[in-house]
């Protein structure tokens, strides 16, 4: 396994990302991880990744403890940076900013043998301000730039090198080649981690954590509630229990489906608490969508505590936090800190719960979840289905929630969700693998409408569809008019109270992707 300590980069999680998909397990510690704590982690080698800060600056070193290890070493910018300072070399501030493609010539090394074009040169994707002005210690220059001489340096018989420029990212070319060099050939880890290797592991972990506990899991529909719930049952079977609660905003057919997957099929104990009556009295006459958030979370809560307290001999509660969720929230607090936050997706679960807690995605990035999903069985469907809030069709009925409005929107929904399956662009990809995410949105506002010889006098839906890699920016997707006005008329056509469709075409920024 390999070690990558963060020194605060943005992109620093990409590492570890880039690790994964070679196949090779790999874990993201705080730079100041002790040196014991290093030496237990007994990594095959070393990423240090880039940081915004300079290695003269004192709160920003790692333990140097580590370059006698013998084990390779990898200084990506900030990292190559504190590797020449602490090597006998020199870091100087540059006197421009370097942000943005650059090609490097190279020279040749262990490194870059054998990776297409890099010989001569690679294209990589600069981001620094500090750069090393002076080797340090019997290391050698093999790779330079007109502004940057030194931009990639190496001490061959150790086994260090390092880079100004970010392989991680995918704006660097050979960036994903070399970073399996250094990973698999130089520190000669095995490409084991895979997802079928890892449920015996996952499941052997799980057993001997819980031994012969009962465990209380909330089973939301979503893809890592469900991989957490599949996991846990292949551990432990009948020990686990699943609470589903159906808030009555579900999409449609979503509880028959929980159900049909997960009780019929795979023979896991759940709970469906059919709620609904509950949360629809609780939400009437509210419109202010924090506050339906707040209204949803808090009920959500009240019905699983009152579950949970059924189930009396559950000692341990099970949740889907994945391993992004866990270095977010130790990177948020201060750099030391390592509490984590309790991840759910409706609101947080009681604080005052006398319940341990169970994670066992918490090393899996979520295409890993995905693929472990596949790999115990789940239907690909249902694991690579687009993300859902946990408020549900709250947050897409504008305003005032009323079942009749969250039946109708139900039903677009379905409609629009059908057609982007079933559309292909010309390489086969269907709509909805091409799109993040893709719903309907009800607008409480009626408009006149004709139809056969009548006048009606009905709703509005929009249809919503964005493309995005983090949800935090996102581009609405430019679906075909075909697929859009196939779905137009179905909906019109099959949903008697619904005359009229739109499509939102605004960006996140400005908009969100919800609307509300
Ligand atoms: P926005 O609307 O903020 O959405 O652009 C970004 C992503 O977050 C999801 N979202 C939520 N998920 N509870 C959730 O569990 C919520 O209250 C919530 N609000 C937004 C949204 O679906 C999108 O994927």
């Amino acid at each position: 396994k390999i070690l990558i300590l963060d020194f605060g980069s943005q992109v620093t999680q990409l590492i570890a990302r880039r690790v994964r998909e070679a196949h090779v397990y790999c874990e993201l510690h705080s730079f100041d991880m002790p040196l014991d704590d290093i030496k237990a982690f007994n990594p095959k080698g070393i990423i240090l990744s880039g940081g915004p800060n300079s290695v003269y600056e004192s709160d920003y070193q790692a333990d140097v403890g580590l370059f006698e290890l013998g084990v390779p070493v990898l200084g990506i910018c900030y990292g190559m940076q504190f590797m020449a300072h602490h090597l006998g070399g020199e870091v100087s501030a540059g006197n421009q900013r370097e942000f943005g493609y650059a090609q490097v010539n190279t020279f040749d090394s262990e490194l870059t043998r054998g990776i297409e074009d890099a010989p001569n040169s690679l294209d990589v994707w600069m981001s620094h301000g500090d750069k090393v002005s002076k080797l340090p210690h019997h290391f050698k220059i093999i790779g330079e730039t007109p502004s940057c001489p030194i931009a990639m340096m190496a001490n061959e018989n150790k086994h260090f090198y390092g880079i100004q420029f970010h392989p991680e990212v995918t704006h660097t070319k050979q960036g994903k080649a070399l970073l399996n060099r250094f990973v698999l050939d130089i520190c000669g880890a095995k490409p084991s981690w895979t997802m079928p290797n890892y449920i015996d592991e996952a499941v052997a972990k799980i057993r001997e954590q819980v031994g012969s506990d009962e465990v209380i899991l909330g089973l939301s529909g979503g893809v890592d509630s469900s991989v957490a719930a599949a996991l846990i049952h292949r551990a432990i079977g009948d020990q686990l229990t699943c609470v589903f609660v159906d808030h009555g905003l579900l999409r449609l057919n979503e509880a028959d489906n929980v159900m049909q997957m997960f009780a019929n099929n795979l023979g896991v104990k759940v709970i469906h608490v059919d709620a609904s009556e509950q949360f629809m009295a609780k939400l009437a006459g509210v419109t202010d969508p924090e506050q339906k958030r707040k209204i949803i979370g808090a009920e959500f809560i009240e019905v699983f505590d009152a579950e949970e307290k059924k189930l009396t001999n559950a000692k341990w509660l099970a949740q889907g936090t994945i391993y992004p969720d866990v270095i977010e929230s130790a990177g948020a607090k201060t750099k030391k800190a390592h509490a984590i936050k309790s991840h759910h997706n409706v609101g947080g679960l009681p604080e005052n719960m006398k319940l341990k807690l169970l994670e066992p995605l918490r090393d899996l990035f979520k295409d890993e979840v995905r693929e472990l999903g596949v790999a115990l069985g789940l239907p690909r469907e249902m694991v690579y289905r687009h993300p859902f809030p946990g408020p549900g069709l709250g947050v897409r009925i504008l305003g005032e929630v009323k079942r009749e409005y969250a039946d109708l929107l139900r039903r677009a929904d379905d409609i629009f969700i059908e057609e982007l399956r079933q559309f292909k662009d010309e390489n086969g990809t269907s709509w909805y693998d091409l799109t993040s995410q893709a719903f309907a949105v009800f607008l409480p506002v009626k408009s006149v409408g004709v139809m056969g010889d009548g006048r009606t006098y009905d709703y509005v839906v929009a249809l919503r569809a964005v493309v995005t890699s983090d949800f935090m920016t996102a581009h609405w997707a430019e679906l075909p008019y075909a697929l859009l006005g196939k779905v137009s008329n179905r909906i019109i056509n099959e949903i008697k109270g619904i005359n009229r469709v739109v499509y939102d075409v605004s960006g996140k920024p400005p908009a969100t992707i919800e609307w509300e």
